[in-house]
């Protein structure tokens, strides 16, 4: 992917990202839920201010609260403080968070009564991603209701997904766990957090039948992406984070192999 802008488009791009501001229509507008919805982004820079101790526990009700297929809670969520994060991995919570919650997708727990549960490591383990992550969103929504701001993150400061064996080494997680993401927590610093694009309605939704999508749709994303991460990436590129994060995926693809279709069964 080889992708460069004329200094005019870029510019173009950056007003289309920092003009899109969506909102509920009218007849819905006091609607608190829906606003904290629309309003939340990704934050990754935060104040000192610590989270108090109820405001934390209230957040990871919400994530124990959250649906499950069957109910069968397939979830683990691993909590810190940055005392515990810099004593198990060795530096701080990325972007000096707060507070963090590993999410692990947990079929290991229900094994020690349903023995008899089919093994089944495919679907186990993709039962176990949607219900820890709807239990994520659960606890993300939480913290954007009590005024917490906070992002998910699959590698950045090797805190997910994309290094799920060490963290499954560093935190001694058995077979039948796959650690999915980490939510670092905080209150945010500053207030300019724009939203990425997001594609249009018309473009996710289909009448039944699968549409293809403009190609020109989808070059009016990346060159928004691009955009929008050359102006808050000074020094670094698009084009550049993009090889990272391929090469990342390439090694995880390896490991979670080896993770997810464990020997060790009856
Ligand atoms: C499962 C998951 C993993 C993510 N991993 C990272 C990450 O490693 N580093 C990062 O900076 N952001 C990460 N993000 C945040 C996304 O970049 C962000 O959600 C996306 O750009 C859309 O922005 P928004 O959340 O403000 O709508 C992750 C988000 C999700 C849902």
């Amino acid at each position: 992917m080889k992708r460069k802008l004329s200094p005019t488009k870029s510019i173009e791009n950056l007003v289309k990202l920092l003009r899109a501001k969506p909102s509920p229509p009218a007849s819905l507008a006091d609607n608190e839920l829906l606003r904290i919805i629309y309003d939340r982004r990704s934050v990754r820079s935060f104040t000192r201010q610590p989270i108090a101790d109820d405001v934390f526990n209230a957040i990871l009700e919400a994530g124990r609260l959250a649906p499950s297929t069957v109910n069968l809670q397939s979830w683990t969520f691993a909590i810190f403080d940055d005392n515990l994060w810099q004593q198990t991995f060795e530096h701080s919570i990325p972007f000096h968070a707060n507070r963090a919650i590993i999410v692990i997708g947990d079929y290991h727990r229900y094994r020690t009564v349903l023995e008899d549960f089919p093994d089944c490591p495919l679907t186990e383990y993709t039962i176990a991603v949607i219900n820890a992550s709807l239990a994520a969103m659960n606890m993300n929504i939480a913290a954007e209701a009590l005024g917490v701001s906070s992002v998910m993150l699959s590698e950045t400061g090797r805190s997910g997904l994309l290094d799920a064996k060490y963290l499954r080494e560093k935190m001694a997680l058995p077979d039948g766990t796959v650690p999915l993401m980490t939510i670092v927590f905080g209150y945010a610093s500053g207030h300019f957090h724009p939203m990425p694009p997001k594609l249009p309605m018309e473009n996710i939704t289909i009448p039944g039948q699968y549409q293809p999508t403009e190609t020109t749709v989808m070059k009016s994303w990346l060159d928004q992406m691009i955009a929008g991460y050359n102006v808050s990436h000074l020094g670094s590129s698009f084009q550049k984070q993009l090889e990272i994060y391929q090469s990342k995926i390439n090694r995880a693809e390896t490991d979670l192999r080896e993770l997810v279709f464990y020997k060790e069964r009856p």
